[in-house]
């Protein structure tokens, strides 16, 4: 089969919402949140309007990365349930009509793995070629992507006499991809997973994933797809490719996008956040005129913040550093000298007109969005927690201890939740779910909005002239409409108007997200947007006959 046959392209169209399941709700409440609690949330995902769940690594590991440090490719780690478990989550979620897709990590193991641990034993080991080791390291070793933890990417290993090759941490030797055998036991894995009911994967650092210093790497890539297809027709690869685009676009593959799946857009994630410093959409513009043009299977993943840093390493030094001194001003909030370890509510100084602008925009470019949880309640992050962690505490359910997320002692916990002005007791599910003015509230409009606005994942995609340079307005043109969109960088006070005179085949200009009656004078749209102001259009034509 080849991908363009693909009929059920539902990732075109798809709401992604990532989780740690550690990190949601513990219900056995022994401090770690289970796959039993997340079964009884997945009513408040649906009605989030989430499509599909990406479940960050829960396998067997001694978590020194969060899991993405696996010891076992076929199991669910104790602490969050077992196998039974995790299916149940799998079928309920299919049952509300949710995809979930599960992180596939296979650049590297654990060190605790039992292929690592035999590998170093002996150089007979039938696993020692399933790593990459050298009597001594190259003398031009590559940087580690962890440059604070790590001088390079290959550390001596006492027991196996030799140097094995790591990308990330020393504890994550990466596996040898060129190997035939490895191969097959990746493939062991995402068969496994996928007969036990996954509707695809997140795929972690495929850059390194499949660089095997040889010429061919991306027919591996083409491979895995294949492979994919051929245990899964609707299976979904969305891969984390951090490149500029033009070396980013060749993990799609040919003309036919028989590589990954999607990709997130780490390029125009950047631009986003050098637009916002600086008040002017010019830096996003620029990526977004620059985005490839993707095969029709194909689909960006559209994001505002992950589990990661906020990594910036795409910008020029002077371009960082002025996100950094709009975002970061302290030392303590950057990482690696490349990124930010905050979530936005607290980058934006919460306010609220400028948080949910950005999110407005986020959903509505071209591509699926991606939700990292807590964003729909605009949770923060925990300022003085090391590295990473900071953005990874406990779901804020409600104003009760530990935020509800668990009933054990506050010292068994993942991590500390967030305290001060972004602590549970302000920040809540519970609250938002009452309040329609709420955070939750907007998030789940503009997921809706989403979902009536086909054009967004299909159309055509064309940023508009204008004279404002704090403006963006882009449209999509699909089959029985037009959505406009404008966003506003500038803060407050910054009032704008916008003509928009390029509707003429249009009858009728409809607000998506607020109740606004705009008139159509001979073709002719005003439109006037406040400081951080925000604005779906949708432009009918004579026989569409959608209600909005
Ligand atoms: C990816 C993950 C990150 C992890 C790294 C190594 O970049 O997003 O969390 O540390 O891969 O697996």
């Amino acid at each position: 089969m080849k991908v363009s046959d693909i009929s059920d392209m539902w990732w075109k169209t798809a709401v992604f919402y990532n989780l740690n399941v550690g990190s949601y709700l513990d219900w056995n409440d022994d401090g770690t949140g289970d796959f039993e609690g997340l079964s009884h949330r997945l009513d408040y995902l649906g009605e989030l309007g989430v499509t599909c769940l990406w479940l960050a690594p829960f396998y067997p590991s001694p978590r020194a990365d969060n899991g993405y440090d696996i010891a076992d490719y076929f199991g669910v780690d104790p602490r969050y349930g077992d196998l039974g478990d995790f299916v149940e989550v799998v079928r309920t979620a299919h049952e509300r009509g949710m995809r979930v897709i599960v992180d596939l990590v296979v650049n590297h193991t654990s060190d605790a793995h039992p292929w690592f641990q035999s590998a170093r034993q002996s150089r007979d080991s039938p696993y020692r070629d399933f790593y990459i080791w050298r009597d001594e390291p190259p003398e031009d070793q590559r940087a580690s992507m962890f440059p604070d933890a790590e001088d390079g990417v290959w550390f001596y290993d006492e027991a196996a006499g030799q140097y094995y090759e790591h990308s990330f941490y020393r504890h994550q030797p990466d596996l040898n991809t060129a190997n035939p055998k490895v191969r097959e036991a990746i493939a062991k894995v995402i068969g496994f997973w996928l007969q036990i009911g996954v509707d695809g994967f997140r795929v972690d650092a495929v850059p390194f994933l499949i660089d095997n210093g040889g010429e061919n790497e991306h027919e591996y890539l083409q491979a895995i797809r294949t492979f994919v297809g051929r245990r899964n027709g609707a299976g979904a690869l969305l891969g984390e490719v951090n490149l500029p685009y033009d070396k980013q676009i060749a993990f799609f593959g040919d003309e036919d996008g028989d590589e990954l799946t999607m990709q997130f857009d780490f390029v125009a994630n950047q631009r986003l956040y050098l637009s916002l410093a600086r008040e002017d959409a010019g830096p996003l513009v620029e990526a977004l005129r620059a985005r490839p043009q993707l095969a029709r299977t194909n689909q960006w993943a559209n994001f505002v913040r992950n589990h990661d840093e906020l990594t910036l390493d795409q910008l020029s030094e002077d371009e960082r550093n002025e996100v950094f001194e709009a975002f970061a001003p302290e030392e303590s909030m950057r990482i690696h000298g490349r990124g930010i370890v905050r979530r936005l509510p607290p980058m934006l100084g919460g306010d609220p007109r400028w948080i949910r602008m950005v999110y407005s925009l986020t959903f509505s470019l071209p591509g699926a969005p991606v939700l990292y949880y807590g964003e729909e309640i605009g949770m923060g992050e925990h300022p003085t927690l090391p590295g990473r962690a900071a953005v990874r505490t406990p779901m804020q359910w409600a104003d009760s201890p530990n935020g509800a997320f668990s009933g054990a002692d506050a010292d068994d916990l993942p991590h500390p939740l967030v305290s001060g002005g972004f602590s549970a007791e302000h920040i809540n599910v519970s609250a938002q779910l009452h309040d329609p003015e709420s955070m939750f509230h907007f998030v789940r409009q503009l997921v809706a909005a989403y979902a009536i606005s086909p054009e967004i994942g299909w159309g055509d995609f064309e940023i508009l002239p204008q004279p404002h340079a704090c403006v963006l307005v882009h449209s999509l043109q699909g089959s029985m409409g037009r959505l406009i969109a404008l966003h506003n960088f500038a803060p407050d006070g910054r009032k704008v108007t916008v003509t928009l005179d390029d509707t003429d085949e249009s009858t009728r200009a409809i607000d998506l997200l607020g109740n606004e009656t705009y008139l159509l004078d001979d073709g002719v749209l005003n439109v006037t947007l406040d400081g951080f102001g925000y604005r779906w259009i949708r432009i009918a034509r004579t026989g569409d006959k959608r209600l909005l």
